[in-house]
């Protein structure tokens, strides 16, 4: 029955490829910003902060994410991912995350997942779950802006046992001597299962690496991918998170969002902005890399995002 579900889902893939090459630019990613509540306020923060023009609605109610889930699902997308905010502190009466999560599954999406501070709960239903590490326990707290937050994420992890929890690093000055470190920590690790690298994608400003710096970043990534680290970026994006100015080459359309006031954007809600010229994210390199047909963004990708993990 795997097997099927697998083929299905493999034969859904190759469809949406072949319709992107001629010009059909249907979403394959719903990213859903459930909550903008979170119990950190983070330096480089891109909601916290840091954000202005927020909508006013700070959170989606179940019966709206489950409509929106649906809205994605008829647009095309197939991968479900709930950010915040802090998703693991998304409520509606006794219903969390770990809800909508079900909801997404009972749907049809192929893939669920969640990004987390990890100071919470961590709920094991979905496929992937991401977790924000920005460095050794110093800097991390750190950048957390709060002391016991690297604890509380290790402590969590001890409780739980999944097959693709993986770290989230998001790199600017503050940490961008700690590469190896924060790397080796996860290699060390029985919990975390790979480590996507970001470059901190503005505001603020001061926190932003130069390129140089970034190149400096990139040589040594991918230097530590050839000695085997489980570093997930695919060394192609690597590279071309070197082009600062993605715009034109940005795929952006591979992910709609949708906000907890219902507001959708089918593409990138930075996009044309000042934040969008310097765009630090991994994610639109592997969407576009995978548009292009780079086997390598394919392969790397799919094996951790692309299908469900039963
Ligand atoms: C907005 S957070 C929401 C999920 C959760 N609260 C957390 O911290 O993991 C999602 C991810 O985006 C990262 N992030 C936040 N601000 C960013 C920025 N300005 N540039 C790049 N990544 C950023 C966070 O570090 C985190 O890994
Ligand atoms: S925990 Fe996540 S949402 Fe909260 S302030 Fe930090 S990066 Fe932002």
């Amino acid at each position: 029955m795997a097997k099927l579900i697998s083929l299905g889902q493999y034969t859904y893939y190759a469809r949406w490829f072949i319709a992107s090459v001629f010009g059909k630019k249907r979403p394959l990613v719903n990213t859903m910003i459930i909550n903008f509540e979170c119990n950190l306020k983070c330096k480089h923060c891109s909601i916290h902060g840091n954000a202005s023009n927020l909508p006013d609605v700070k959170r989606l109610s179940y019966a709206d994410a489950v409509e929106e889930m649906k809205l994605g699902f008829e647009k095309g997308a197939r991968i479900l991912f709930f950010e915040g905010g802090e998703p693991t502190m998304w409520k509606d009466g006794d219903r969390t995350v770990s809800d909508l999560v079900e909801a997404g599954k009972g749907i049809g999406y192929f893939v669920t997942g969640y990004t987390t501070n990890g100071t919470n709960v961590i709920f094991t239903n979905s496929d992937v779950i991401s977790v924000s590490l920005d460095g050794p326990k110093e800097v991390h707290d750190k950048i957390r802006c709060s002391d016991g937050v690297y604890d509380m994420l290790m402590a969590n992890l001890e409780k739980v046992d999944h097959p693709n929890i993986f770290a989230n690093m998001t790199i600017m000055k503050e940490n961008k001597d700690l590469l190896r470190e924060t790397v080796d920590i996860v290699s060390k690790s029985d919990k975390i299962h790979g480590i996507m690298l970001n470059f901190l994608t503005p505001p603020p400003f001061e926190s932003m690496l130069t390129l140089d710096e970034k190149k400096e970043i990139v040589r040594q990534a991918i230097a530590l991918k050839k000695e085997g680290a489980p570093i997930l970026n695919s060394g192609k994006a690597l590279k071309e998170m070197l082009i600062e100015d993605y715009g034109e080459t940005c795929a952006d359309w591979v992910s709609m969002f949708v906000l907890p006031d219902r507001s959708h954007h089918y593409g990138c809600p930075m996009r044309g902005t000042e934040s969008c010229k310097k765009c630090g994210f991994d994610a639109v390199r592997e969407y576009s890399l995978i548009t292009r047909g780079n086997v390598q963004a394919i392969m790397q990708m799919s094996k951790r995002f692309a299908f469900s993990s039963d």
